[in-house]
């Protein structure tokens, strides 16, 4: 990824600074985010009939800063702000925004195209300050809870699922979109997200690959997170459409996914067009931890990834695996598709209180990307 400094460093050596005392102590507490997860409060708890979200055409052609107008119009300007808010008082750490939000005004010098001209564009629309809508762009990436699943069928097609699930439900669910991103006429690439984070945590290249991101836990995220991105790291969520944006092939965005430095732990999962062509990368900072493939002819016809180490047990009060390889198991992989595996992702608690959205994928069948938003009472 190109990341361009132009009038950075004044800015990086304060900014350095202020880390500096913060990581000897001065700085306030940040509470770890290993908490455990409430489990759903009966098994038998209502699914409220899932909805397509709003599908939206972004053109890549567009300047970055105006990109977003025409999908902008389609929501509430003063529930956004007001969204907006809430997640900052709730989630971001005072000092954090403390030190953002003045150096934000040089977005443009240590954030790269396009995504510092589309979170300028979107904030000056709202009336938003350019710090807030920096930090909310990467404050998603702390509390981030999924399950992603890879299949191949019986004839080698690839299949692609994920849930997305995340604290806030009350206003993510309302600004889940779809998009797709239109240059030369043609839908280059198409996501899931939340209107105005312009990261990508689902996304699929036509008769290329698929992508999904699940959270992999550490602690310290902020210290590390800020540091690494002034640092010139990717945020996870932005590696994912670059490579969306920039991959040729399945091989080449498993390459890019797995070397590329980012600021946070992460797992990509990645689905191909051709038998065998699925892996779930376990991801550290600075490069891949782990690669664990589909091996179809030793039984590994399925790959589940919540947001434990694939190597490990999960912990008893968050374990969605075991139940996700149950309902595979029952599946069988003479009746694995997009369908079935909807429904795999529609069992509890892989499907829980905190789920957003469910998307399934098959790169090789672009058309049939669909996403729905989910309401578990
Ligand atoms: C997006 O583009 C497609 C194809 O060009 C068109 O059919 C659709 O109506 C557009 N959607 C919106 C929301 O503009
Ligand atoms: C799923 O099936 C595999 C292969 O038959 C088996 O080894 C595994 O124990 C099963 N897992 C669950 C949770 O049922």
């Amino acid at each position: 990824m190109e990341w361009r400094w132009r009038r950075g460093a004044s800015a990086w050596g304060a900014l350095a600074f202020l880390l500096l005392l913060c990581s000897n102590g001065a700085a306030p507490r940040i509470a770890s985010r290993a908490k455990p997860r409430e489990q759903p409060v009966a098994a038998a708890a209502a699914a409220r009939d899932p909805a397509a979200p709003f599908l939206a055409n972004v053109s890549l052609e567009r300047p970055p800063e105006r990109r977003w107008e025409p999908v902008l119009r389609h929501f509430d300007p003063a529930f956004l702000r007001e969204a907006c808010g809430r997640i900052i008082d709730e989630v971001i750490p005072k000092w954090v925004h403390a030190i953002i939000r003045p150096i934000a005004k040089e977005l443009e010098s240590f954030a790269p195209q396009p995504f510092a001209g589309e979170i300028r564009g979107i904030c000056d629309a709202l009336g938003l300050d350019v710090g807030d809508g920096l930090l909310l762009n990467l404050a998603y990436e702390s509390t981030a809870y999924c399950t992603s699943i890879l299949a191949q069928d019986k004839n080698g097609h690839i299949y692609h699922g994920r849930n997305m699930d995340y604290a806030f439900g009350d206003i993510l669910r309302q600004i889940t979109i779809e998009v797709n991103f239109v240059k030369n006429g043609q839908v280059k690439y198409r996501g899931t997200t939340f209107f105005g984070y312009v990261g990508l945590w689902t996304g699929q290249s036509p008769y290329k690959f698929t992508i999904s991101g699940d959270e992999r836990d550490q602690g310290n995220w902020w210290e590390n997170a800020v540091a690494a991105f002034l640092r010139h790291s990717s945020p996870v969520s932005w590696l994912t459409r670059t490579v969306l944006s920039e991959a040729e092939d399945f091989e080449a965005a498993v390459h890019m996914l797995s070397k590329t430095p980012i600021i946070a732990d992460v797992y990509y999962i990645v689905g191909g067009v051709t038998p065998k062509e699925g892996v779930v990368i376990t991801r550290k900072r600075s490069g891949p931890v782990d690669i664990w493939p589909l091996d179809p002819s030793s039984g590994g016809w399925y790959r589940v990834e919540t947001n434990y180490d694939h190597w490990t047990t999960p912990p008893p009060f968050d374990d969605r695996r075991t139940p996700a390889i149950k309902a595979l198991n029952a599946t069988g992989q003479e009746n694995i598709n997009l369908k079935s595996l909807y429904k795999v992702l529609s069992v509890q608690p892989v499907l829980n209180k905190d789920t957003i959205y469910t998307t399934v994928m098959s790169a090789a069948a672009p058309d049939q990307y669909m996403t729905r938003v989910r309401t578990l009472e």
